[in-house]
């Protein structure tokens, strides 16, 4: 199993788990920037049929399943060294796929997922089936500590700075602190230009120091990482 350097580090880390995830294409940001209205904005905070497998200008332009979160689920199965038998839940799962490759990377481990997006789980991995709940990430229907790692990809900054608080405290709640959230961020004044030209559906989004005050306000203890335009 690939072994990152982080493992083992301590409670409310920057880790990038998310390394081995292939780069996607460079985004057309000047297309979607001239293409962008309120009603793009408002349809893909929607988080339906158009969202996901819709046109690029209302989100994903087509979401599909290609295997590419085996490395990562390995690299948190390894960080937060899950075994067969724990439980995992992915909040903001969409589809599915990072469940199934948890499930892929590591048979007999119990992994679920949590979405807002009644389209994205009725069009789920046939192998997340009963496995992915319908809900907020801002009210999870979990008992307090039921999953020894809780994880939420992109899904934290669709919230306004209140709710995202709310979020991170439900996270840190379910997986008593045994967490990772990576959330929309940028480093520099040009990197910030170019997210606002891109942004779709966040709401909240700041400077790497914004957020982990953000995090401390919510009394969140896990683990953390930042998506970037470059
Ligand atoms: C950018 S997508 C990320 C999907 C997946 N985690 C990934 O990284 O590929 C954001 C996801 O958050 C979900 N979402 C938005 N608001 C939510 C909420 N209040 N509670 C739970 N999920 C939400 C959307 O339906 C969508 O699946």
């Amino acid at each position: 199993m690939h072994a990152i350097g982080s493992v083992k580090a301590k409670s409310m880390a920057e880790v990038n788990l998310l390394a081995r995830l292939p780069k996607g294409g460079k985004r057309n940001i000047n297309a979607r920037a001239t293409a962008k209205t309120n009603e793009h904005i408002r349809i893909s905070r929607e988080y339906g049929e158009l969202y996901f497998d819709g046109p690029r200008e209302y989100g994903y332009g087509g979401y599909r399943y290609d295997g590419r979160w085996v490395p990562i689920a390995e690299d948190m199965i390894a960080h937060f060294d899950l075994a067969p038998g724990d439980r995992v839940l992915d909040v903001g799962c969409a589809k599915g796929f990072l469940v199934k490759d948890f499930m892929k990377a590591c048979p007999g481990i119990e992994a679920f997922g949590l979405d807002i997006s009644r389209y994205a789980l009725m069009h789920c991995e046939p192998e997340t089936v009963g496995r992915l709940h319908l809900g907020t990430a801002t009210d999870l229907p979990f008992p307090d500590g039921a999953f020894k790692a809780a994880i939420s990809l992109n899904t934290i900054h669709n919230f306004e700075r209140n709710d995202a608080i709310i979020a991170l405290k439900e996270l840190q709640r379910v997986s008593h602190g045994r967490a990772f959230v990576q959330v929309d961020s940028y480093r520099t004044p040009e990197q910030k230009a170019l997210f606002e030209e891109w942004v779709l559906t966040a709401k909240f989004h700041d400077y790497p120091d914004g957020w982990i005050k953000l995090f401390e306000e919510a009394g969140y203890t896990g683990d953390y990482y930042w998506t970037i335009i470059e």
